[in-house]
């Protein structure tokens, strides 16, 4: 397929595979890139997730030689298969410099339960009984699957084994709830030293003093949701202060962004793997400096451009699918 470029001042868009867009572009020629490659976990309902193109040194190489010595690459990846993003980057030629935790509270585990698949291979249909709540307190819904909320208390109805082998792997499931996603932070080798690639080519730092918490705090490595489940593991900090300011004071002590809603998202916007504008707005802050270019390989919907834009950057924006750059478009475009 024919890779085909939108131009504007401020940002370019190229619909075609990046590997052979990415070939086409000059050596040095953006100061960061900050991307969400595909993590080959077989997300449902995408074809794009499954050729495991974020493994691929050779995309990564070409990234090296795009961005400018001591430039910064952010990169999303999934806690399952990040080690092979991570190591893809540094056999490119990368220095892994750090790894970001996005932590959140919305995550859904999607763990099969063992019990029931042990039921389910013996050919017995179980039914729907109550059970006791997290609290404590014995439900009387039987509503199907799921948590039922009442005034005085959340009833959760299940099934219980009917095999003996069923009975005894009640509570047994696969995985776990997900609740972060780590952003690998690299860096393209220094030409010299730190101080001769600074002010020779304008990249080799982070900016710190840009991506300050609220009080004033150093950036972290930690960027989380400030949700209830997320801000239950700081209890130290709400033991120290006490009262209903609790949740505000913890979270400022770390950059906090919750996953993006359907404004965020914008109209027809049906992407898969939408990131917050506004967490992609503070990961392009951090490794861009004033005025620079942030490039981003799998685009989607066009998060980072989005973000680059409100920040002042411009961007160069690659993705496969020709709707996806039209919903980056649009994104970008009104974001300016
Ligand atoms: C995880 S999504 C990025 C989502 C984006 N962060 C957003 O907020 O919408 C990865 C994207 O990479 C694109 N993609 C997959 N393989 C590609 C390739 N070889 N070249 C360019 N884009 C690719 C997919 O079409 C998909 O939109």
């Amino acid at each position: 397929m024919r890779a085909t470029a939108q131009k504007k001042d401020r940002y370019t868009l190229y619909t075609g595979d990046c590997r052979r867009v990415l070939a086409g572009l000059a050596d040095n020629s953006v100061d960061a890139i900050v991307t969400d490659a595909p993590y080959a976990i077989n997300i449902k309902r995408t074809a794009w997730d499954k050729s495991g193109v974020a493994f691929d040194p050779s995309v990564w190489a070409q990234c090296l030689r795009v961005l400018r010595p001591g430039g910064h690459m952010l990169a999303f990846g999934h806690a399952r298969t990040y080690h092979r993003l991570a190591v893809a980057v540094e056999d490119a030629g990368f220095e892994v410099r750090d790894q970001i935790a996005w932590v959140y509270g919305q995550g859904y585990p999607k763990s099969t339960d063992v019990s029931k698949a042990i039921d389910k291979a013996a050919g017995k249909t179980r039914a729907l009984v109550p059970r006791v709540d997290v609290n404590g307190v014995a439900g009387t819904d039987a509503r199907k699957n799921g948590w039922v909320n009442s005034l005085t208390k959340t009833v959760r109805s299940d099934t219980r084994g009917i095999t003996p082998e069923a009975q005894q792997w009640e509570g047994w499931g696969t995985n776990l709830k997900p609740s972060h996603e780590p952003i690998l932070m690299a860096r393209k080798p220094l030409d010299g030293t730190l101080v001769h690639n600074v002010l020779t080519h304008g990249t080799g730092g982070i900016n710190v003093d840009a991506c300050r918490a609220d009080l004033g705090r150093f950036p972290a490595n930690l960027v989380h949701d400030a949700s209830p489940e997320v801000m239950a593991c700081f209890p130290d900090v709400r033991a120290n202060i006490g009262g209903t300011a609790w949740g505000t004071a913890s979270a400022a002590r770390v950059f906090y962004c919750a996953k993006p809603n359907a404004r965020d998202k914008g109209e027809d916007n049906d992407h898969d793997t939408v990131k917050p504008t506004d967490l992609m707005r503070y990961l392009c802050r951090l490794v861009t400096p004033p005025g620079g270019t942030v490039l981003d390989p799998f685009m989607g919907s066009g998060s980072t451009g989005k973000a680059a834009m409100a920040e002042g950057f411009k961007f160069v924006g690659i993705d496969l699918m020709a709707e996806y750059v039209e919903i980056a478009r649009r994104r970008i475009a009104g974001a300016l």
